[in-house]
C-alpha cells in the first residue's frame, strides 16, 4: 500500500502536465500491486487504462475498439498505429515495386475480385536482414489501404506472456480480423526459432497450429503482415501458407545511389550527380537504414557545425569504417567517378590528408 501511495505524486504531477504515458505507466503499476486484494479496484483502473490510456485516442478517432489485453497483467497486447502520412519513399527493387504495386492494386479491387469469386490477398510474408524497410513498408501499405495498422511483436510477447502466449495472440488474431486492418507480425521467426526449446514445445505447436488455421482463412477485409530477418527458420508449412512472399534484399549500387539522393540530395545539390554514385560504391554492404541514419547524422552536423555538407559526408562517413581502408576506397572511387571535375588536390583536402598520402593509396590501389 506505502508503494502505491508513494506514486501519487508523481500521478498527480503527470496528469496536470498531461503526461499520459507516465500517468499510464502508473496506473498500471498500481492494477498490479492491487489485483490481489482488491481486484474490483484494479478492474475499474485496468478499464480506464483502456478506454482513456495511451493509444486509446488511436482507437477512438478511427472508431474501433480498443486492443484487448493481457488477462493478469492487463497490458495491451498489441500496438495499434492510425494510418499515418509515411513519406513514400521507399527504394525497392524492381521486382519488389512491381509485387508491392501489384499488392496495393489487388486491395483496392478487392470488392471486384470478390464479385467475381476471387479473394484479394490478405497475406505477405517480408524477409530480409536488418533495416532493409520491412516495417517501413508495413506502414506505408496501412497508409496506402489506409487501414489502422495493428503490431504485435512475437519476441516480447512470447517471453512475457510464457504459457498464455497462445491465448494471447488467438485473442489478437480475433481482434484484428474483425475490423479492417492490418496485422504486423513483426520478428515472426521468433515463434520457429523456440521450437527446439523442449520446455514448451506443447505450447508453440498450439500457437503455429492457430496461426496455420487462421492464415488460411484470413478475412478479406483484413491483411496480415509477417517480417523475419531469418527466413530458413520458418516452419515450411508457414512459408506455404502466406499469399505472397517478398525478400528484401540490401540494396544494389542503383539502390544505394536513389536512397543517398533521397536523403541527402538536397544538400549536395550544388555537387555533381556522380558524387551520389561515389557515396553508393563506398557505402556497399550498407543498408537503407544505415543510409537514412548517416544522412540524418550528415545533416546535423551541417547544421550544427555550419560546415560544407561534404566535409560532414566524409567526417561520417570516416566515423563509420575503417579509417586507412575509407580513404583508399573515397580516393579511387572519386578519382574513377569524378574524373576531370575534381583535382587530386581537392580529394586530399576533402579526406584531410596531405597530396602524397593520396597519391600513396592511389597507387596502392593501382597494384592490387
Ligand atoms: N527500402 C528503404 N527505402 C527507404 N528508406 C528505408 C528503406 N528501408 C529502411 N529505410 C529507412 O530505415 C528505417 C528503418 O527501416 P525498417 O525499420 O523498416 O527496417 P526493417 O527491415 O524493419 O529492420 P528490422 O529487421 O531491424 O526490423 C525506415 O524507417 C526508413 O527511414
Ligand atoms: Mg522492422
Amino acid at each position: 500500500m506505502k508503494a502505491i501511495l508513494s506514486m501519487i505524486p508523481q500521478l498527480i504531477r503527470a496528469s496536470f502536465e498531461n503526461d499520459m504515458r507516465t500517468v499510464e505507466a502508473c496506473a498500471l503499476t498500481i492494477v498490479r500491486r492491487l489485483k490481489k486484494e482488491e481486484p474490483a479496484i484494479a478492474e475499474e483502473i485496468a478499464k480506464a487504462i483502456s478506454y482513456h490510456g495511451v493509444g486509446a485516442s488511436v482507437t477512438r478517432s478511427i472508431g474501433i475498439d480498443p486492443p484487448p489485453t493481457d488477462r493478469d497483467t492487463f497490458m495491451s497486447l498489441a500496438r495499434i498505429d492510425e494510418p499515418v502520412l509515411v513519406e513514400p519513399r521507399i527504394v525497392l527493387n524492381e521486382e519488389n515495386e512491381e509485387l508491392v504495386h501489384r499488392f496495393i492494386r489487388e486491395r483496392t479491387l478487392s470488392e471486384k475480385l470478390l464479385a467475381a469469386g476471387v479473394k484479394p490477398p490478405t497475406s505477405l510474408l517480408l524477409y530480409g536482414p536488418p533495416g532493409v524497410g520491412k516495417t517501413y513498408l508495413t506502414s506505408l501499405l496501412s497508409y496506402k489501404l489506409n487501414l489502422p495498422l495493428i503490431t504485435l511483436d512475437l519476441a516480447s510477447s512470447i517471453s512475457s506472456y510464457l504459457g498464455k502466449t497462445g491465448q494471447n495472440l488467438k485473442k489478437v488474431i480475433e481482434y484484428a480480423q474483425n475490423i479492417p486492418s492490418i496485422l504486423f507480425l513483426d520478428e515472426f521467426d521468433a515463434i520457429a526459432k523456440r521450437r527446439d526449446d523442449p520446455s514448451d514445445l506443447g505450447e508453440l505447436k498450439r500457437i503455429v497450429n492457430v496461426l496455420l488455421k487462421e492464415l488460411e482463412n484470413w478475412p478479406s477485409q483484413s491483411i496480415v503482415v509477417a517480417a523475419t530477418n531469418h527466413a530458413d527458420m520458418l516452419d515450411k508449412a508457414i512459408w506455404r501458407r502466406f499469399d505472397r512472399a517478398m525478400e528484401i534484399g540490401l540494396p544494389d549500387f542503383v539502390g544505394r545511389t536513389t536512397l543517398w539522393s533521397y536523403y541527402l540530395g538536397s544538400y549536395l545539390n550544388t555537387m555533381d550527380d556522380n558524387f551520389l554514385k561515389v557515396l553508393a560504391k563506398v557505402t556497399e554492404g550498407r543498408s537503407a537504414a544505415d543510409i537514412s541514419q548517416l544522412s540524418e547524422r550528415i545533416i546535423r552536423q551541417i547544421i550544427v557545425d555550419d560546415i560544407e555538407p561534404i566535409e560532414a559526408v566524409i567526417y561520417q562517413l570516416k566515423y563509420v569504417s575503417e579509417d586507412n581502408k575509407f580513404n583508399s576506397l573515397f580516393a579511387k572511387t572519386a578519382k574513377e567517378l569524378l574524373g576531370k571535375k575534381v583535382t587530386q588536390k581537392t580529394i586530399a583536402k576533402w579526406l584531410g590528408i596531405s597530396p602524397s598520402t593520396l597519391s600513396h593509396h592511389l597507387n596502392t590501389n593501382k597494384e592490387e
